[in-house]
């Protein structure tokens, strides 16, 4: 879709007018002059009042035609983001042109850039029928400055591109699939990609992930991204989990479980995509990303609870269930980032079922080092409107982790605090520096479609690592 910004307009003709309403039925700034030519009967009958979700195609009193959106009471980047998102699919036909940037709001053109963008997200790679309903060509949105479109365009494109790859079905993206597509993907950006294969991760003596990968024919492979622009201070290392079909492996996952295991590769998805976005962006920052993709499957040489695997660097791992395998590669992954001496590594996983018990589909778990670094995290959340919650590295939880035989197990032998003792074993792998964990297992997948969500795949976690790298490139 191609967002123009456009001056103030007051014709429109028969393009629909994407037009806010605030609760209470009062127009919106900016959007005064179409809610005003609406009927006022026409509201009522449909039982319009401006709450948040309520979106309402009517007549103007011009000939045209305006899609009224609902903002709720208070205008903020969440509220006008989510009209946006809303307000975009009931669109019909090719061309609209969007009010909602007039609000006097600093940043709303953003908000509504997004909710565009990520609103009208589909995933029809694989659907035969004609879309019946497709997301219009153009948007002009008036009152907005086409710097600021493209920009915030950049961070839409790079969450959509991240749900592209986590949708696709994992028969069709084996590890060396989803690397070539990365590759390809940063072409034309100052972002390098390295692919390690198979022979290279066994020189490199990546222990835990070749342990993970021994079960399945597709080899393993390592990405590794750098973006290092001139003049750049601060130096971000990136690890993401790419498992790309976590079955359990040995110990095997029930179906029901299982169904959504394609995507058990979305924190590698959105490490990859927030890199490319931040070179398309050029930030004046350094960025190290690592992303060891696998699959975790069941066959003659998988690995067995009881076998011990050794990480490139740190404790010597006792595997007790197979289905705890994204901190094994994660251990692998933390290894090498730290080799490029970062100051600050941050890891996005897919990593816990007790992550989503504890905070529910739409939220992520964020684990810190410090209450520093997880702050730094919670603040480029909330600036790029994505969950956060911080939840505790709680060290008296560690013992549960030692092994009889090995330096560390990877389970804890408990129904209780899974997620906690995911990043407490994580933490043994990050070293002593600066150091945040993301655990996106709940919000890396939406059950529906609302504002600028979209049922699928979410792309979670890429708006905020970018944010975190625009925040650690000017202010420290
Ligand atoms: N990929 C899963 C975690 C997950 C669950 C992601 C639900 C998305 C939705 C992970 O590899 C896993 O299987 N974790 C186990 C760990 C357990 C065996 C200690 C889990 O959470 O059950
Ligand atoms: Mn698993
Ligand atoms: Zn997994």
């Amino acid at each position: 879709m191609e967002i123009g910004a456009v001056e103030q307009r007051d014709e429109f003709g028969d393009i629909p007018v994407i037009a806010g309403v605030i609760a209470g039925g009062q127009a919106a700034p900016g959007s005064e002059s179409v809610v005003e030519s609406v009927e006022a009967s026409l509201l009522e009958v449909g039982g319009f009042s401006g709450k948040p979700g309520q979106v309402m195609t009517v007549p103007t009193g011009g000939g045209g035609v305006a899609v009224l959106v609902g903002m709720g009471e208070e205008l903020t980047f969440e509220s006008v983001r989510s009209a946006a998102g809303n307000a975009v699919r009931a669109v019909k036909g090719e061309t609209a042109v969007c009010l909602l940037a007039l609000i006097p709001l600093d940043g709303a053109v953003r908000a509504v850039v997004e909710g565009l963008a990520l609103g009208s997200y589909r995933f029809r790679t694989y659907k035969t029928s004609e879309d019946e309903s497709p997301p219009p060509v153009r948007i002009d949105l008036v009152g907005a400055d086409q710097v600021d479109v493209d920009e915030a365009l950049v961070g839409a494109e790079a969450t959509n591109l991240a749900r592209d790859w986590s949708n696709t079905p994992a028969m069709d993206q084996a590890p060396s699939v989803i690397a070539g597509a990365i590759e390809e993907a940063s072409a034309g950006t100052a972002a390098e990609v390295e692919i390690w294969d198979e022979a290279r991760i066994r020189t490199e003596k990546l222990g835990a992930l070749l342990g993970v990968a021994s079960g399945s024919r597709r080899p393993p492979v390592l990405v590794l991204m750098r973006y290092q622009p001139d003049g750049a201070e601060y130096h971000v290392g990136l690890v993401g989990k790419g498992v790309t079909f976590d079955s359990g492996g040995l110990s095997l996952k029930s179906s029901s479980f299982m169904e959504d295991m394609k995507g058990d590769m979305a924190g590698g998805a959105a490490v990859a995509a927030a890199v490319i976005a931040i070179a398309r962006l050029e930030l004046p920052i350094k960025i190290t990303a690592v992303i060891p993709f696998t699959d975790n499957a069941v066959g003659g040489d998988a690995v067995r609870p009881g076998d011990v695997l050794r990480p490139v660097d740190g404790p010597t791992i006792e595997v007790l269930n197979t289905d705890a395998e994204g901190r094994l590669i994660l251990a692998d992954g933390l290894g090498v980032v730290r080799r490029f001496d970062p100051d600050l590594i941050v890891d996005v996983a897919t990593l816990t079922g007790a992550a989503k018990v504890a905070l529910g589909e739409k939220i992520a778990a964020v684990f810190g080092s410090d209450s520093t670094v997880a702050d730094r995290l919670l603040g480029a959340a909330s600036r790029s409107g994505e969950d956060l919650w911080e939840l505790p590295l709680f060290k008296d939880y560690r013992k549960s982790l030692d092994s009889n035989i090995a330096d560390i197990k990877n389970i804890t032998g408990s129904r209780y605090g899974g997620a906690i003792a995911a990043a407490l074993f994580l933490s043994e792998y990050a070293g002593d520096g600066d150091w945040a964990h993301l655990d996106i297992a709940g919000p890396s997948l939406r059950s529906e479609t609302y504002g600028e969500h979209v049922k699928g795949a979410s792309g979670m976690a890429v708006r905020t690592l970018i944010e975190l790298a625009r925040d650690l490139s000017t202010s420290r």
